[in-house]
């Protein structure tokens, strides 16, 4: 008989989207996600450039988090799926949309409780991901005195 986890054991192989809660807790972030997102008046620039209509983005979200967290890759299980970088090129994004995103992903992750371990381990990743879909280069500073 193979010998029994430790629970450290154990831990160490679940993925983000089990440390998360699975579906259920990856639905619930990316709702707050958006629901920031739509009542904030600090996200309003990244607001504007959605569609009116936001459930069709929460289930593209929802299913590019599952993947991207070690769940089921569902995104990219659906006919016709677009790359994610190609998606995002339309857009004008610089460091006020990146700071908005990171702004309603930070306050969806507590809101949610995701634990403080795991916030630390994918805000960063976050970022990284932002950072990627960037078509705007900052701003060099101004040399006026
Ligand atoms: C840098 C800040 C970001 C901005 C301003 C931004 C903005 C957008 C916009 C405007 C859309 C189209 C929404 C619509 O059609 O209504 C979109 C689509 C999407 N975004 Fe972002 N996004 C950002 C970062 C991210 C990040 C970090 C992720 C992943 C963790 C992500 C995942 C997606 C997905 C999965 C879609 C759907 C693509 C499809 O149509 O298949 N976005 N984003």
């Amino acid at each position: 008989m193979a010998p029994k986890d430790t629970a450290d054991e154990a831990e160490v192989r679940q993925s983000p989207y089990e440390m998360i809660g699975g579906e259920v807790a990856v639905r619930r972030l990316v709702d707050r996600f958006y629901d920031i997102m739509d009542a904030d008046p600090a996200a309003a620039g990244i607001r504007a450039m959605h569609a009116e209509d936001l459930a069709p983005i929460r289930e593209r979200l929802f299913e590019f988090l599952s993947g991207w967290l070690g769940g089921p890759p569902l995104y990219f299980q659906r006919p016709g799926h677009k790359c994610i970088m190609s998606a995002h090129r339309p857009y004008s994004i610089g460091d006020a949309e990146r700071d908005q995103w990171m702004m309603c992903i930070r306050r969806a992750m507590a809101d949610t409780g995701i634990s403080e371990d795991l916030r630390t381990l994918l805000d960063p990743a976050f970022l990284r991901m932002c950072e990627a879909f960037r078509s705007r280069q900052p701003q060099p500073a101004s040399r006026s005195s």
